[in-house]
Parts: C-alpha cells; sequence; structure tokens
C-alpha cells in the first residue's frame, strides 16, 4: 500500500471564500432566521438512546426552543410529540421534567392523552361543533437513530436522515459496545456555529492543544458530502499498523468503509472525527468515542451535551486519564470559542479568509449556513 498522503482538491469556493460578519453570531434578529432556516428543517441531535425515558415514561426537552415530549410506550416504542396541549397550548410537561403512568394528563384543564399521542378525554370540554378526539391527538414530530443518538425533526413527514457514506465508513468503530463514562451539559457563552467551526478545523491544535499535537507524524483530512464533514488522523510516515494504513485511504477507496474495524496496536491514534450539520459532534476511535452536540439558546448562548464512552475492558485509571485529557482539550477550545464570541458581540468583523486545507470543515460550516439562508454559497457573505 503506498502510504505517501495524497492531496485532497480544494472545495470548490473555498479559495475566494471570506468569513461571516459579526452579526451572524451575535444579532438577535439574525438567530430567529436560522432557527427556522437551520434548525426548523434538520434533524437534531438531542440525545443519547441512554437519556430516553423507560418504557410507560416521558420526558420533556427543548431543542432550539421547540419543545418536544419524548415518551416511550409500554410496548418499549419510543415517539416523539410537541410538547402542545391540543387544548389551549399548555405543556404537558415542565422542560427537563419527567414521569411515567398510564396516560398523560394536561396541568391546565386535565385533557388526557394515551402514551401513543392521542386524545382519551377531553375533561369538560361540552359539545364543540364536530369535535372529534380522535382529530386532536398531541402532534407528533419527527424521530429518528442513528449510532446511539437520538435526532428529531420539526416536520413530523421530513425523509429520514440520510448522514451518508462518510458516516457509513465509521459503523466498524464499536460506539454502541462502549460504556458512558462522561455525561455533561453546560451552557456556554458563545454562538453554536463558533463552537461547530472550532470542532471542524485541526489548524488551532498546535496553538491551542500543544499537549495533543501531532502534526510532525499525522495530517488531518478532511472531506465533506451532504450533512457530513469526516476528518481523520492521517500517518504521514510509513508504518506497520494496519490500522494506521488503513487510515492512508480516501473516502471510496476500495476498503475505506473499512477502516473502523482494522486491527491496531495503537488505537487512540486512529480516529475518525465527524461534523453532522447542524448540530452533532462525534469523534471514534477503536476503544473510545466522543459525543457533543448543542442546543442553542440565542445568538450567544448555546448549550453544549457532552458524553465520553469507553470500551469496556478499559479499566478505571485509564478511564480517568481519557476524561482529564478531554476536559482539559474541550476547556481550551472552550476558551478560545469565549473569545472568539467577544470579538463578534463587539460587531467586529475580521473579514477573514479561511485556510484552504485546515479550514475546509469551517467551509463545509459556512456553506451550509449560506445554503440554508438562500446565500450564494460561492460568494462573501
Ligand atoms: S390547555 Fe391542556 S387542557 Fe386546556
Ligand atoms: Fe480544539
Amino acid at each position: 500500500m503506498d502510504i505517501t498522503p495524497r492531496r485532497i482538491p480544494d472545495p470548490d469556493g473555498i479559495r475566494t471564500a471570506r468569513t461571516l460578519p459579526a452579526s451572524w453570531y451575535a444579532d438577535a434578529a439574525h438567530f430567529a432566521r436560522e432557527l427556522q432556516a437551520v434548525w426548523r428543517r434538520e434533524w437534531l441531535c438531542v440525545g443519547d438512546q441512554l437519556d430516553m425515558p423507560a418504557p410507560g415514561a416521558w420526558k420533556a426537552i427543548v431543542v432550539a426552543g421547540l419543545p418536544v415530549l419524548m415518551v416511550r410506550g409500554r410496548e418499549g416504542v419510543l415517539r416523539a410529540f410537541l410538547n402542545v396541549c391540543r387544548h389551549r397550548a399548555a405543556p404537558l410537561c415542565e422542560t427537563g421534567d419527567e414521569g411515567h403512568g398510564a396516560a398523560l394528563s394536561c396541568p391546565y384543564h386535565a385533557w388526557l392523552y394515551r402514551l401513543d399521542g392521542s386524545l382519551a378525554r377531553a375533561h369538560g370540554v361540552g359539545e364543540p361543533e364536530g369535535f372529534d378526539t380522535a382529530d386532536f391527538s398531541l402532534k407528533p414530530v419527527g424521530l429518528a437513530m442513528w449510532r446511539r443518538w437520538v435526532f428529531v425533526h420539526a416536520d413530523a413527514d421530513a425523509a429520514p436522515p440520510d448522514f451518508g457514506p462518510l458516516a457509513a465508513a465509521t459503523q466498524g468503530y464499536p460506539v454502541e459496545d462502549m460504556q458512558l463514562v462522561l455525561h455533561e451539559a453546560h451552557e456556554r457563552p458563545f454562538n453554536w456555529k463558533v463552537l461547530l467551526e472550532n470542532y471542524s478545523e485541526n489548524y488551532h491544535t498546535p496553538f491551542v492543544h500543544p499537549e495533543i499535537d501531532t502534526s510532525n507524524t499525522h495530517d488531518y483530512p478532511m472531506v465533506a458530502d451532504g450533512l457530513t464533514l469526516y476528518a481523520w488522523d492521517r500517518p504521514l510516515c510509513p508504518t506497520t499498523d494496519a490500522g494506521e494504513r488503513m487510515a492512508t485511504l480516501l473516502p471510496g477507496e476500495d476498503g475505506w468503509d473499512e477502516i473502523g474495524a482494522a486491527p491496531t496496536s495503537i488505537p487512540y491514534d486512529v480516529g475518525s472525527y465527524l461534523t453532522i450539520w447542524p448540530n452533532l459532534m462525534v469523534n471514534v476511535f477503536p476503544d473510545a468515542s466522543l459525543a457533543m452536540w448543542m442546543d442553542p439558546l440565542s445568538a450567544n448562548r448555546t448549550v453544549v451535551h457532552r458524553r465520553l464512552y469507553a470500551h469496556p475492558s478499559a479499566d478505571a485509571a485509564s478511564v480517568d486519564a481519557q476524561i482529564d485529557a478531554h476536559r482539559l482539550v474541550h476547556l481550551q477550545d472552550i476558551d478560545i470559542c469565549t473569545a472568539v464570541q467577544r470579538t463578534h458581540d463587539a460587531g467586529v468583523d475580521a473579514d477573514g479568509v479561511l485556510a484552504t486545507v485546515e479550514e475546509r470543515g469551517v467551509w463545509f460550516v459556512h456553506q451550509h449556513v449560506r445554503r440554508a439562508l438562500g446565500r450564494d454559497v460561492d460568494t462573501s457573505a
């Protein structure tokens, strides 16, 4: 196998790209546009399957302002509805609250819903003309799973998510077999795109994370296809490790989609990194996985959920070391993202360019947001 790293052509438009204006990260009206153009039109990660209610239980969540009720029927089927009573729009339960039972009762006037969302009883409603309980079920929202993560879509009739062959190529990484070892969520003072851009480039790593810099042994190619950006650690030097040699293949080449299952003696170096538009970021390694997803609260406030998963055979000391290492890197990213947001909040534009190789992931983010907002993807904002 030729292990000389091959150059991947520059994506169209990146050489003339300019950075987005500060207002796109700081302005409330712009944020409202993005809620409609992005967050109401895409599949959104809302959690790990472990976060979902047990049979006969429910849980209220909000993602990008959309109130959602996750309900699992007693037979085990998970469903998602708007957390909105069909009478006069009261939430059936408060955000973050969980409950269980045979039925859900609205706290306002006690309309009663079955766990499949159908209206069982409209207490004291009298005889509104043409009223039929069958027409007043809870409104469903789209629900889907990919790997161990749960997604919702504001449009219940949306086509199922298709994250394409780049995401499918990580199938060999044993994400579902791993144990949850870290579970956290924090509100952060930056726009959601600031973190998505940060995650989607490695250009900053030698400077922000010098302790994990591998730029003299690996590069970090990136390829985008549809909703997915795929990056991976690619060895620059000859290697005898099977997993690392596999990582020298390019997406679509023979055997490339087996990278996740390739045997390796240095698992932590054989990583693949996915940005799934618009709110999920996943690292996969043979022995660990890290997932982050975001819930935007406002132009400059975002809840960042993090989960770290470790192989069941990992001992407690190595798990603790992984948690500490990831936390250090994450907090370094949080600090630089917070600082960048201060510039955006000041209304100052960088009028910058993008590094044509190292910032293809940033271009991926910018293209998606421009496309969603109806802008020409090949021009600056
Ligand atoms: S708003 Fe739910 S019963 Fe009235
Ligand atoms: Fe980083």
